[in-house]
């Protein structure tokens, strides 16, 4: 029984659909009586095999045929829908055939046609489905997911927010994040990566750079530097939104920050482009993590509530020690001492009931049942400091994922 064609779903076979699908919609098949539902084949789908979309495929082409210069005409719209850039040359190409009085219907189908395209694709008439900056995502996983960081949660929203709202950035957002290990900083990168962008982590709108792991080799800078810019550049070339993530900042080179600079300064607006890019650069270090704890110590001791902390508290100690810090290139580099930096965000250490809803929370995500005690065994196997406090897990919540595997059934 012959089939229909194989071909590996790509463009190709997506914009062969798609025509496909137009002419399918544009003209009723042979047999459809107008209006009237009951003579569509789809009522008799019962008796239908491959044979009948066999027999479908041939009447498309048939009509395929019959509508060549109908389609021609839908041909060159939706390329220019999808494919902006490409009408180009024409100049006002994009524009004209609009005012060729296609029929309403038919205006309607092409509004569909791009949806469904887009919808696997990266175009869209809206601009780019890669991108898809849910605030609304991004403030409840905040909110939920990330435990005991009342500044971080409230300054990353606000900051990518209002950054990403602006109708004409003149340079790219710079966060620094600081904390001891485990206290959600890589989380909230990600976080960032799943609500800004469709495919997360994997976008090729987000890239994520380690520092000992892409840029191992201090006498290879100059390499280093040629493909970080080199990568930077290609990233920005694709979307129009991109976020980078550079984890253990403070083992960067100093040349690779300052390869950084001219992201982040201001740009004169003197040759306006008419699609602002938008780029944020996320720096992951545990530069500062010493000077926050020991503040944050402080206040608890003086009676403070952990929420009650602020910025206010925070943030001189905080800078001053990223400055001062000797054995680091990140404190030392001009986007540190330019103020090139727009947010430093701390990343408090967390307590023992932190640790406990991370346990909770792992327990969850994997669909297991757990009980108070699990909860509480679980945060009992992190080590506290400081000796004599035992208030903030030295680890934070890391690996608190792996740890519940001793308490499964
Ligand atoms: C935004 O994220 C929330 C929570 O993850 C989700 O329920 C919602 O469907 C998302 N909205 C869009 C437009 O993707």
């Amino acid at each position: 029984m012959p089939r229909g064609p194989r071909r590996p779903l790509g463009l190709g076979l997506g914009l062969g659909l798609g025509l496909g699908l137009v002419l399918v919609l544009l003209l009723p098949p042979p047999g459809a009586q107008g209006h009237d539902g009951r003579a569509r084949p789809s009522d008799r789908a019962e008796e239908a095999g491959s044979g009948r979309a066999w027999t479908a495929f041939q009447g498309l082409r048939e009509r395929l045929r019959a509508a060549g210069a109908l389609s021609r005409r839908y041909w060159a719209l939706f390329r220019c829908r999808v494919w902006p850039e490409d009408c180009g040359e024409e100049g006002e190409a994009p524009a004209r055939p609009l005012g060729w009085s296609l029929p309403l219907l038919g205006q309607q189908y092409l509004d569909i046609l791009t949806t469904w395209y887009c919808s696997f694709q990266d175009c869209c008439d809206s601009g780019d489905c890669r991108i898809v900056n849910n605030f609304t995502g991004l403030e409840t996983d905040l909110r939920v997911r990330l435990h005991g960081q009342h500044l971080a949660r409230e300054l990353v929203l606000t900051a990518v927010r209002s950054y990403l709202e602006l109708p004409r950035p003149d340079k790219a957002l710079a966060l620094s994040f600081h904390g001891w290990s485990g206290t959600g900083k890589n989380f909230v990168a990600r976080m960032l990566a799943e609500n800004l962008y469709r495919d997360g982590l994997s976008s090729n709108c987000v890239q994520v750079f380690i520092a000992t792991l892409h840029f191992p080799h201090p006498k290879y800078v100059d390499l280093y530097k040629e493909q970080l810019t080199g990568q930077i550049r290609k990233t920005q070339e694709h979307c129009r939104q991109t976020l980078f993530i550079l984890d253990e900042a403070e083992k960067l080179h100093p040349e690779l920050l300052e390869a950084l600079r001219p992201h982040l300064e201001h740009q004169a607006p003197a040759n306006p482009r008419p699609e602002c890019p938008r780029t944020i650069f996320v720096f992951l270090s545990n530069l500062g993590g010493n000077i926050i704890n020991e503040v944050v110590l402080n206040l608890l001791k003086a009676g403070w509530s952990r929420e009650e902390i602020s910025m206010e508290h925070l943030k001189p100690h905080l800078q001053a020690e990223i400055v001062e810090s000797t054995d680091s290139g990140f404190g030392h580099s001009r986007l540190v001492k330019e103020n090139l930096i727009d947010f430093f965000i701390p990343f408090l250490p967390l307590e023992y009931r932190h640790v406990r809803l991370c346990a909770r929370d792992a327990f969850l995500s994997q669909e297991l049942l757990y009980t108070e005690e699990a909860l509480d065994e679980i945060a009992k196997m992190m080590v506290y400091v400081p000796k004599e406090e035992q208030l903030f897990s030295s680890q934070g919540c890391k690996s608190i994922s792996q740890r519940i595997n001793y308490f499964l059934p």
